[in-house]
């Protein structure tokens, strides 16, 4: 059942609408903007130094008295594997030939760290009021201390079996993350793309097999997008690709610009960036390489032999190497600020 009075208790907001962590493609200003408009803001801290999480939480309560929520990924990370990465490079050499890059350049993706010690210690400090996890949780103790500071613990699940291993772990808000949404699938019970489901048939299932509230994500593109996930029973929503249309992303030129040409049917779901299934808007290595290619090593390490690729070619111009995450509601958004939208979307949930 639809609990979004629940929701804006736990999230200390007035609108049922999550402005989408999203590492890399934004700062503070987007979740001040949001925060402003009485929506929840995120920050997104899986690409973060714990001194740019301090100074861009700073910023935050210096600009808005809003609550925000802090973002952590929640992998096991791996061990470097050289073999693994050596058969990366080894289908990589013809793009690093061709763009007469030294494939023996050491790879400089920014760290993806899963959340630990250092990360709670922040939390602990920080006092965000919301804390949520992609790709699981923490551990036990981890989460316990979470839970010590008060905040709301939110979860994206891509199954009713996730969703139900999130609540029975204490999650007080489950994000149900429908195989539409931009961004890495949270999948974490499962590794099966094919088998992923869409936010339609996803929300209601989730709703029925979990008590606390659910915010729908994945292909909420404008108004109608709300108003269907409150029909299926959700709370409320969280929105990430419409929200990199807007003038407070961070996002580079080239990308903003595939954005805006994005048609419904040009997202894949790919692992060749990073090594674990998101959905990006096409590009030639999607389409040389993927969408989903079992040489790639696992994740976050595929993104250090791109990286040298990547950055040579967005000089050049080209988003050929540059992972464009996108939702396949792409088209339907375009340019506004993120007070319009979280506005919008708030009046399509009628409490704006
Ligand atoms: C550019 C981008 C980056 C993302 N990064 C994160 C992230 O750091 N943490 C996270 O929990 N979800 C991340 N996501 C996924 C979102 O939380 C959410 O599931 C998704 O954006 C919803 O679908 P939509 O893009 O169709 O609105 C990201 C999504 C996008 C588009």
């Amino acid at each position: 059942m639809a609990d979004t009075r629940r929701l804006l208790e736990l999230l200390r907001v007035r609108h049922p609408v999550v402005q989408a962590p999203m590492a890399g493609a934004q700062d503070q200003e987007l979740a001040i903007a949001v925060g402003e408009a009485g929506g929840l803001g995120s920050l997104p801290c899986a690409l973060l130094t714990p001194s740019d999480v301090r100074r861009m939480v700073g910023q935050f309560r210096q600009a808005t008295r809003a609550p925000l929520n802090l973002n952590f990924f929640c992998h096991s990370a791996p061990a470097p594997d050289a073999t693994a990465d050596a058969e990366f490079r080894a289908l990589l050499a013809p793009y690093y030939r061709e763009l007469g890059v030294d494939a023996r350049a050491p790879g400089s993706a920014p760290e993806r760290q899963p959340f630990n010690r250092e990360h709670c210690g922040l939390v602990e400090e920080l006092r965000p009021e919301v804390v949520s996890f992609h790709f699981g949780l923490p551990t036990p103790e981890l989460l316990r201390r979470v839970r010590a500071t008060g905040a709301t613990i939110m979860a994206s699940a891509t199954t009713v079996a996730e969703a139900r291993k999130l609540t029975a772990a204490g999650c007080d808000v489950i994000i149900a993350q429908g195989a539409e949404a931009g961004g890495h699938r949270s999948m974490f019970l499962t590794s099966d793309v094919a088998g992923q489901v869409g936010t339609f048939a996803l929300v209601p299932q989730v709703v029925d097999a979990v008590n606390v509230p659910v915010l729908a994500a994945g292909g909420v593109g404008d108004a109608r997008g709300v108003v269907a996930a409150l029909a299926l029973g959700a709370s409320g929503v969280q929105v990430g690709t419409a929200y990199l249309f807007c003038i407070e992303s961070r996002i580079s030129a080239l990308y903003r610009r595939a954005l805006t040409m994005a048609h419904d049917d040009e997202t894949r779901i790919t692992n060749v960036f990073t090594g674990r299934p998101a959905r990006a808007l096409r590009n030639r290595l999607v389409d040389e390489l993927g969408p989903l290619n079992a040489a790639v090593p696992a994740f976050p390490l595929a993104a250090n032999s791109l990286a040298p690729l990547r950055a040579h070619a967005e000089r050049a111009g080209l988003a050929d190497f540059s992972p464009l995450w996108a939702g396949q509601a792409a088209a339907l958004p375009g340019q506004r600020s993120a007070r319009e939208l979280t506005l919008l979307l708030a009046r399509a949930a009628g409490t704006a």
